[in-house]
């Protein structure tokens, strides 16, 4: 190494010692007439060097210092600073190389900068203390997993970036055929198929840091390209998986934060629903669902005596917080979220409830209502009264929204939800049951004997694990019996012959001995954000895409030369008006 030292690593006890620092200049200062304070910067911290002011260094100059570590002047030490105690003294300085003036500060400050200019920069940006802290901590996060999952006799394999398209899941990106003009492959949206054919061929436990490619809208916890622990595992049941897939996230966990999470609860997907209002509960704060319908099972009131549900939150001292104006931004909110409407009351210092519907209930009503509702004065409770899955999921955005902390904000609350419905909704043009994850998903074996008459009831084998409100993973126990998953595309209504079109490269193998097996995977992205206390993915990967999907640095996605277009068979379209 050209240096003796990193920038970050000086002490008092290496006072008197000659050492070579090297780094970029963070910044410089004039100190006396003679004299300038150069300091000097890596990825480790900052040192600051006492240098003749005649030498001519500017931010981002990369230089070699060689110097004496000496005390700073009693008064002079900086407690803020890991190396505050020292300077370096005497110091010869030599240019590596010099450096145009940067767009923004290597500091806190550019955290103020419009995004788009960090990006266009990513490679300065990198430079900053909390990109080299996130990067840092999403690599103890790979490295972490990886050591769990070879700990408990995981298999790593890499699988195909090149697939069949497949008209399941999200919308893919294709690759066209050079040798095959009109025909293309699909980046993976996730190893799935491969991972399943892999049990197929008897690997018995895989896994994968796998980058997984989806065209979706992006967000704060979507990007086109991220990357997955993907996991598979022979002869399990849920409880192997889950126990399997948990070791890598707690000890990511605890190799971040010094902390390892306790017991990762199970909750059912009702329960979530029921209580949360969300298949993503967030654990870290109450305000938690309340059960109202017997209460106004003999109401007069039109939009509670028709309803399946009607449920309530109360938002402790919320009252005085939502005024008139976001009161209707709420009630917009929740129609918005699928609700005919939304009840507030607010309650009053004498514990009387203030409400545009209070007229309409009895004071057996107010009161059941009030000691449901566990009211104090001060408080806001927010009421939903329509189909059960209704109810519940417009008063899960309502808590989010009226209470939920940004998701970077400890305590950090991991729960396993589990037994999701086999089916959700019915799709309009045909009727049928949609798939709740897909259609490869085995049911709950207690409930096979509803398939047909009850489906919507059915629960499957299949779980999330959530974290802080944002779903880190997704897994099921898969169907390995073709005559079962013959049942499940039946009443999916894909008959024999579809279901052999479509994914008969998949249903194939399975006649040829499939174990039974399930599997996993989290998101590794959404887990360091979380544990970096981020709350946009952006920020622990090295080269993101903006939500706009253009890439300000490299100017991607860009046009290509027409032969090269030609070569493989493509012409483009004029835009779509
Ligand atoms: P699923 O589609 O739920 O399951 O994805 C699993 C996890 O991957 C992460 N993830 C994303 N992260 C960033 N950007 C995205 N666009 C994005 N999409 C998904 C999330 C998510 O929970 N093959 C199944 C797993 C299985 O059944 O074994 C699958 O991919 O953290």
């Amino acid at each position: 190494m050209i240096r003796t030292h990193t920038c970050g690593e000086l002490r008092a006890e290496h006072i008197g010692q000659t050492v070579t620092l090297t780094g970029w200049v963070n910044t410089r200062r004039e100190h006396s007439q003679h004299l300038a304070f150069v300091d000097l910067r890596d990825f480790s911290g900052v040192t600051q060097c006492v240098v003749d002011n005649d030498v001519d260094v500017r931010s981002e100059y990369v230089l070699k210092i060689t110097g004496v570590v000496e005390a700073r002047l009693a008064g002079s030490e900086n407690a803020d600073l890991a190396t505050g105690a020292i300077e370096l003294k005497e110091c010869q300085v030599e240019v590596l190389n010099e450096a145009t003036p940067p767009p923004f500060p290597m500091d806190d400050r550019a955290d103020g900068v419009d995004e788009m200019i960090r990006l266009k920069h990513r490679y300065l940006d990198l430079r900053r203390e909390r990109m080299q802290r996130n990067l840092r901590i999403r690599s103890k996060v790979n490295s972490a997993i990886r050591n769990a999952m070879v700990k408990q006799d995981f298999v790593e394999v890499e699988t195909p970036m090149l697939m069949p398209s497949t008209p399941e899941g999200a919308r893919e990106f294709l690759v066209p055929s050079r040798q095959r003009p009109g025909s293309f492959y699909a980046l993976p949206q996730s190893p799935q198929l491969y991972k399943q054919l892999l049990m197929v061929g008897g690997l018995d436990r895989y896994y994968q840091i796998a980058r997984c490619l989806r065209d979706e809208d992006l967000r704060a916890d979507r990007q086109y390209e991220f990357m997955q622990l993907d996991m598979e595992m022979s002869f399990v049941e849920v409880d192997d998986v889950l126990t399997a897939a948990e070791q890598g996230v707690l000890d990511a966990a605890e190799a971040v934060t010094g902390e390892r999470p306790s017991v990762v609860p199970r909750i059912t997907w009702h329960h979530a629903m029921n209580t949360y209002g969300s298949d993503k509960p967030d654990l870290r704060f109450g305000v938690e669902l309340q059960e109202l319908t017997p209460i106004f099972a003999a109401t007069e009131f039109k939009a509670f005596s028709t309803a399946e549900a009607i449920k309530g939150i109360n938002y402790p001292g919320g009252a005085a917080e939502y005024g008139r104006n976001k009161l209707d931004a709420l009630t917009d909110f929740a129609k918005k979220n699928g609700a005919k409407g939304m009840v507030w009351i607010k309650v009053a210092d004498d514990g009387t409830l203030e409400s545009p519907v209070a007229k309409f209930m009895s004071d057996d009503e107010k009161a059941a209502l009030s000691e449901a509702m566990s009211a104090s004065p001060g408080d806001l409770i927010l009421m939903i009264a329509d189909e059960w899955h209704t109810t519940c999921e417009v008063l899960g955005e309502l808590r989010n929204r009226v209470a939920r902390p940004p998701v970077s904000e400890g305590p950090f609350r991991y729960v396993w939800v589990v037994d999701f419905p086999l089916f959700v909704g019915v799709d309009k043009t045909s009727g049928r049951p949609k798939p709740g994850h897909h259609a490869f998903c085995h049911p709950h074996p207690e409930d096979i004997d509803k398939m047909d008459s009850d489906p919507m009831s059915v629960r499957a084998w299949a779980y999330d694990l959530v974290l802080n409100g944002w779903e880190l993973g997704s897994g099921s126990i898969r169907i390995h019996d073709p005559k079962l998953q013959g049942k499940v595309f039946e009443l999916l209504g894909i008959s024999a012959e579809e279901a052999n079109e479509r994914f008969g490269f998949f249903l194939d193998p399975f006649s040829y001995g499939a174990p039974p097996h399930g599997g996993f995977a989290y998101g590794i992205d959404r887990l360091s954000a979380i544990l970096a206390g981020e709350e946009n993915i952006r920020e622990v990967i090295a080269f993101p895409k903006p939500q706009s999907g253009l890439d300000p640095l490299t100017g991607s996605p860009t046009e290509v030369p027409e032969e090269h277009l030609t070569e493989l068979g493509l012409k483009v379209l004029p835009p779509i008006e």
